[in-house]
């Protein structure tokens, strides 16, 4: 659905909870949009049928879901009679997208979206404009305390809370097994077995990443940035750019030697998506993607490589003091400001933040709970069996720069990364072009 079409809907949706639009119209409005007939029944049955018996609607977009797992989760909590019944939107692919829907409604001061599903980058900017309820009181640090520490702190921001943490994620090394033995150290062990994998005719590419210029370029650029040893800003001092460094350099060097050898032309174009459908068609040696792609990967009816591969901590640059790191991702649900349901809505994120769902998203979904116990848990060993070597890359996973600023942070790095990789500028330009940026932006 496009994001106009998003908007007229929510609004229809909060003017028929308010007895202020007739559901005759409403289902004129939806046909008009182009919605399918099933789902505008779901949503009158929602909207209409239950309100009246002190039930409260809410609304929440989440983040996109491949899995099917959360508008199971919903359904099941709908169920539940708490009193709240969640009307439930599957979000487009991409983050940046969301924002923009999620952005042009809270600068219109709409509470059409009462839950909000907000990428990790994203607490600081809203909480400096007021867009999201503080949860302090709702989520003390006693029950913090179960939860991984760095989403809660991605979530923190001037002392509080502005958001729950509902996923993390990390970048990792997806492995063919069968094409490729052991998992590599350094990039240049992995350059050189993904190289071997197409000279050989093993495979038709050798590694599939996230190169397209949008927010997934700055988390695997920060990756292999971390890896040789290098940062974007100095990370005890947030107004000091760091990133025209020798290894900066170095890592950028790397990526764009990848462009057209051991990774597609076309990998300039591709999102998280394009690489797992590539990946999944067992096209590539290696690929970078976050957690989800491996219980995807593994349904047999649609994977051609289930059972074929495994995961492993990326690869880093093998000079002195070099070590693997991720880039901290992840989902959390917040409260928009300007919704009339705050109550309701933490209802639901309780739920979403329980034991049972967060152990139904990492065992059917395969994505990182913030959760701490359940990592621990053996049902979801057993079908995630890969968690159980994940703590190290939490622990050493780095995040991408906080700060309110972060927008037009994040939309310098896409430029001038991706002018590199697409040989519009040299490594060395954009390295420098960036930070002329970067300072620009970090020093208002
Ligand atoms: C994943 C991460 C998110 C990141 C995005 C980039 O959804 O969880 O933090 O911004 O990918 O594409």
């Amino acid at each position: 659905m496009l994001p106009e079409q998003r908007e007229v809907l929510d609004e229809s949706l909060v003017k028929i909870r308010a007895g202020r639009m007739t559901r005759r119209t409403f289902v004129e409005r939806a046909v008009a949009l182009g919605l399918g007939s099933s789902a505008i029944a779901s949503l009158l049955e929602a909207c209409g049928g239950s309100s009246g018996g002190g039930t409260t609607n809410i609304t929440w977009t989440s983040e996109h879901d491949g899995s099917g797992v959360y508008a199971k989760l919903v359904d099941q909590f709908n169920k539940s009679n708490k009193g709240v019944h969640v009307i439930y939107t599957n979000g487009p692919n991409e983050t940046d997208q969301l924002r923009q829907t999620i952005v042009t409604a809270l600068r219109a001061r709409s509470g059409s979206q009462d839950i909000l599903s907000m990428d990790i980058i994203w607490p600081a900017e809203f909480a400096a404009n007021g867009w999201t309820a503080k949860l302090d009181d709702k989520f003390p640090k006693s029950e913090q305390a179960k939860y991984l520490p760095g989403p809660i702190q991605g979530c923190t921001f001037n002392g509080s809370l502005w958001a729950a943490p509902l996923r993390t994620d990390a970048g990792l090394l997806y492995r063919r097994t069968d094409v490729v033995s052991a998992a590599p150290a350094t990039y240049d062990d992995m350059t050189n077995a993904a190289a071997q994998a197409t000279s050989g005719g093993k495979t038709k590419y050798g590694y599939l990443w996230q190169a397209a210029q949008y927010e997934g370029l700055v988390c695997d650029f920060i990756e292999v940035l971390a890896g040789y040893g290098g940062s974007v800003l100095d990370p005890n001092d947030a107004k000091k750019v760091t990133v025209n460094s020798p290894e900066a350099n170095a890592a950028l060097t790397k990526m764009v030697s990848w462009v057209g050898a051991i990774s597609p032309q076309a990998i300039t174009t591709f999102k998280e998506e394009d690489a797992r459908n590539s990946f999944q068609n067992g096209d590539s040696a290696f690929m970078r993607n976050w957690p989800y792609a491996y219980s995807l990967g593994n349904d047999a009816t649609k994977s051609k490589v289930a059972g074929k591969f495994d995961v492993s901590v990326l690869p880093y640059g093998g000079g002195a003091n070099t070590t693997p790191h991720s880039c901290i991702g992840g989902w959390q649900l917040g409260i928009n400001a300007f919704s009339k349901n705050v109550d309701a809505s933490w209802e639901f994120i309780k739920y979403m933040l329980g034991a049972d769902a967060q152990k139904t998203s990492a065992a059917e979904a395969s994505v990182f709970s913030t959760l701490l116990s359940v990592y621990d848990d053996p049902d979801v060993l057993s079908k995630q069996p890969f968690f159980k070597n994940v703590k190290p890359v939490f622990a050493t996973a780095v995040p991408r720069p906080v700060s309110p600023k972060y927008p037009d942070i994040t939309t310098a790095i896409q430029a001038r990364i991706h002018a590199a990789l697409t040989k519009q500028s040299s490594v060395a330009d954009a390295l420098s072009a960036l930070a002329s940026d970067l300072q620009n932006i970090v020093s208002k």
